[in-house]
């Protein structure tokens, strides 16, 4: 499949991060406000449309996809179909970011419908934190989850930790000794900037991932893992497990000059960058011509003089991103 989306800067885009809803079945303090008021239908693209966008994307050269929310397994109509998504050619691996409140559920017809990888987000794995946290979510069921994925052989299952002060930076350990027990991957994210929040004073709670790293190496020694994947991601490994460690840095380490992705929100609205503004709103011309692929193709083909060079998040200054992650998709 020929590349065609290369931007200003020489960097191929061959990633996206489709949001396929902005609701959840959790709040998570940092990712949502309390009260959520969450789009329409007809706000939103339908599952058509995002298996047209897949579809366009692909024939552009994209070789990964990422489904993200809000929770994507909240969205009706979209799993019974996911296989549609899987099966295009081209495309290389199918993953999904969840919270894992479903996947005893759900985790066999994932597998199924091709998905590779799974993320999981897990913070605590104390109940009564893990509600504070997740403003209602339940443990047990998200535990339970990890261990139904788990039995369905995907490929490679992640937790994403999202650490604050103040919150779960007294877990960095516990939560590395569980990746471990399960064989799973683990990595710690720092919390990013996205939407106005009132549950906490973000520039108190930032833990860095240098934080992070000095905590577990009072336990472990971590080796660094050559870096493969473009992104915000260190990984490393220790001598006594199978499993990766990541740390996923928007802040302190600078990785734009070999970004590969794009995102686009629930809302159809393309992003070149996840820490700016820039973005072309595909939704209009999905709905001008519907079902017609090539209109959709020259816009993303289009959009991409758009991306940035890089960004910068500032933790004392107002969000100047004002959209929620749950739009957004990670
Ligand atoms: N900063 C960092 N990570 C966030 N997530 C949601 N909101 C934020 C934020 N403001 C994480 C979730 C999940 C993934 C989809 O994004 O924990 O792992
Ligand atoms: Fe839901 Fe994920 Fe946002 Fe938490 S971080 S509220 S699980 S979308």
């Amino acid at each position: 499949m020929s590349q065609q989306l290369i931007d200003d800067f020489g960097r191929t885009v061959d990633y996206v991060r489709i949001s396929v809803t902005d609701r959840c079945d959790f709040r998570c303090v940092y990712c949502m406000a309390e009260e959520m008021t969450f789009l329409s239908r007809a706000e939103i693209m339908s599952i058509e449309e995002i298996e047209l966008l897949s579809r366009a994307f692909t024939e552009l050269g994209v070789q990964r996809i990422r489904l993200t929310g809000g929770e994507p397994l909240v969205r009706r109509g979209l799993v019974d179909r996911l296989q549609n998504i899987g099966n295009l050619p081209g495309l290389d691996e199918l993953l999904i970011t969840t919270n894992g409140s479903q996947l005893v559920r759900y985790g066999k017809i994932l597998k199924d419908a091709g998905v590779t990888r799974l993320n999981v987000s897990l913070d605590s794995l104390r109940p009564e934190r893990f509600k504070a946290m997740t403003r209602n979510g339940d443990l047990n069921k998200v535990l339970a989850g990890i261990d139904a994925a788990r039995e369905q052989g995907f490929q490679r299952i992640k937790i994403n930790a999202v650490v604050m002060k103040g919150s779960n930076e007294d877990e960095v350990l516990d939560l590395l000794e569980y990746a471990r027990d399960k064989q799973v991957d683990i990595s710690y994210i720092e919390e990013m900037p996205l939407g106005n929040i009132d549950s906490h004073n973000r520039a108190l709670s930032f833990c860095s991932s240098d934080e992070v790293m000095a905590m577990l190496e009072s336990r472990y020694t971590l080796h660094a893992m050559a870096n493969k994947t473009a992104g915000p991601s260190r990984y490393f490994r220790m001598a006594d497990s199978p499993i990766r460690v990541g740390f996923i840095s928007p802040h302190s380490h600078n990785f734009c000059a070999d970004c590969n992705r794009v995102r686009v929100t629930v809302e159809g609205r393309l992003l070149l960058c996840l820490g700016n503004e820039h973005s072309v709103d595909l939704l209009p011309i999905m709905r001008t011509h519907p079902g017609q692929i090539e209109p959709l193709k020259e816009a993303i083909i289009a959009a991409m003089p758009l991306k940035p060079e890089s960004h910068h998040f500032d933790l004392h200054a107002e969000p100047q991103i004002l959209r929620f992650m749950n739009t957004t998709g990670g």
